[in-house]
């Protein structure tokens, strides 16, 4: 891992909340990630599941996670079952975790190789009634692969069919969604290497340069702070490619009078972080595009104030389409007089804005928790309005990470220049 060493408190103290949700006698068990298969002997770089990470700090595939609170031995209540490594996987792949390691890492005090698994686990079946079993519950996902965790399932309940069946996922969900102080700071540590990517941009985009040449400054920039990488697949999109929402490919030529829309950000430990600016290849926007763009600026600030305890994501989702709407009159894509006669459910601002304003973000960039959970302190929310208008070539989105706290919103990225004359004095200099 490039990241430092994060305080193992953060794991213990997430236990102890996953451990309290329990019902008596319950057994959960959490698995790693596995590598995922390329072709031949290939495989994608490693990324942990983001909920054993969550309870255990473990970064390291063939890894499970034992949380067992009333088991009758003390020793049991918490175990982590690791790859047992040795001198032939340290020469071929390097370092991995040594059972004092993993403890430093994690604060679960034992540490098994994976060889013993099968007997502990059946001795610790035998006292439990209930299992906590963990899967994939993200509303979007689509998943066409048999994750460990759903191995798992497989194997846990053709063994031991009599026991009462749980899932994790809704305990994890409803914990994820409110962060920690050390989660907090991740999240800040990802967004300050965010940061540096996009400074170092503002000096590099000129007239002629590739949307790829853009994403391998920021890759240079993220992995020398000791990011893995981007948070996702980064979005560099020049002129009208930035009205594809989805834009991946990055390959086109960046040209004089274009707005480029970066949706760029780092990971850190990972935590996501999740950016998007607009600026002017050529260093300076046309009024239009600059009318564009403070029009979703002043979105953004507005639904940023509404990002408050107690406020709840649709009623937020409807006032900021109804900035939107009010901004798209201002310049002259919507008649007043057509939004008053509008399909409620069908509002008109829509085809020029048609994604959500916010998502969840923590250890996964659309991060889990319930859409039906008013909004509370500790929930860290993107702000992502736009305004996508093919017919001029321009697409605007700003987005910015937001903290919500008892006293208010606070942005994560606030100091990522994002007014307009800002961007054009960085990028003269
Ligand atoms: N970068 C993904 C998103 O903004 O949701
Ligand atoms: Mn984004
Ligand atoms: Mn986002």
């Amino acid at each position: 891992m490039k990241y430092l060493p994060i305080n193992s408190q953060l794991y213990i103290e997430n236990r102890k909340r996953y451990a309290k949700k329990l019902k008596p006698k319950s057994i959960a068990v959490f698995n790693s990630n596995d590598f995922m298969p390329t072709s031949a002997d290939g495989t994608m770089m490693f990324i942990q599941n983001s909920d054993i990470f969550y309870l255990s700090g473990i970064d390291q595939e063939e890894s499970i996670l034992v949380i067992f609170p009333d088991a009758n031995e003390e020793a049991h209540r918490e175990i982590l079952f690791l790859k047992e490594t040795n001198e032939h996987i340290a020469i071929w792949e390097g370092h991995k975790y040594t059972k004092e390691e993993a403890i430093a890492a994690s604060g679960v005090r034992k540490i098994y190789w994976m060889k013993d698994f099968v007997t502990v686990f059946n001795t610790l079946m035998c006292e439990a009634e209930n299992v906590y079993l963990n899967s994939n519950e993200h509303l979007r996902a689509v998943v066409e692969v048999q994750t460990r965790d759903a191995r798992f399932i497989k194997f846990c309940q053709e063994k031991y069919p009599l026991h009462s069946y749980h899932r994790s996922a809704p305990i994890m969900h409803e914990l994820r969604a409110i962060k920690s102080k050390l989660e907090i700071e991740a999240m800040q540590q990802a967004c300050n290497i965010t940061e540096k990517g996009f400074r170092r941009l503002l000096g590099f985009i000129k007239p002629g340069v590739m949307e790829y040449e853009i994403e391998a400054e920021l890759i240079h920039e993220f992995v020398r702070n000791r990011s893995r990488g981007f948070a996702y697949g980064p979005i560099v999109a020049s002129g009208l490619n930035a009205c594809v929402l989805h834009y991946v490919e990055n390959n086109k030529e960046c040209k004089a009078g274009e707005v480029i829309l970066m949706d760029v950000a780092a990971e850190y430990a990972n935590y996501a972080s999740d950016l998007t600016r607009c600026v002017p290849v050529s260093g300076k926007f046309t009024q239009r595009q600059k009318d564009v763009y403070n029009a979703v600026l002043r979105v953004m600030r507005g639904a940023i104030k509404m990002l408050v305890v107690g406020n709840n994501i649709t009623d937020y989702h409807r006032a900021v389409g109804k900035l939107t709407e009010t901004e798209l009159i201002g310049l002259g894509l919507l008649k007043a007089e057509d939004v008053a006669k509008q399909n409620p459910d069908a509002p008109l601002y829509k085809k020029y804005f048609m994604h959500g304003t916010s998502h969840f973000l923590g250890l996964d960039v659309h991060d889990v928790g319930s859409r039906y959970r008013p909004f509370e302190a500790g929930m860290v929310y993107t702000c992502e309005p736009g305004i996508y208008i093919p017919e001029e070539n321009l697409g605007i989105r700003l987005e910015d990470d937001i903290l919500l706290t008892e006293n208010g919103p606070i942005d994560l990225m606030a100091n990522i220049p994002i007014e307009a004359d800002d961007i054009e004095a960085l990028m003269a200099k």
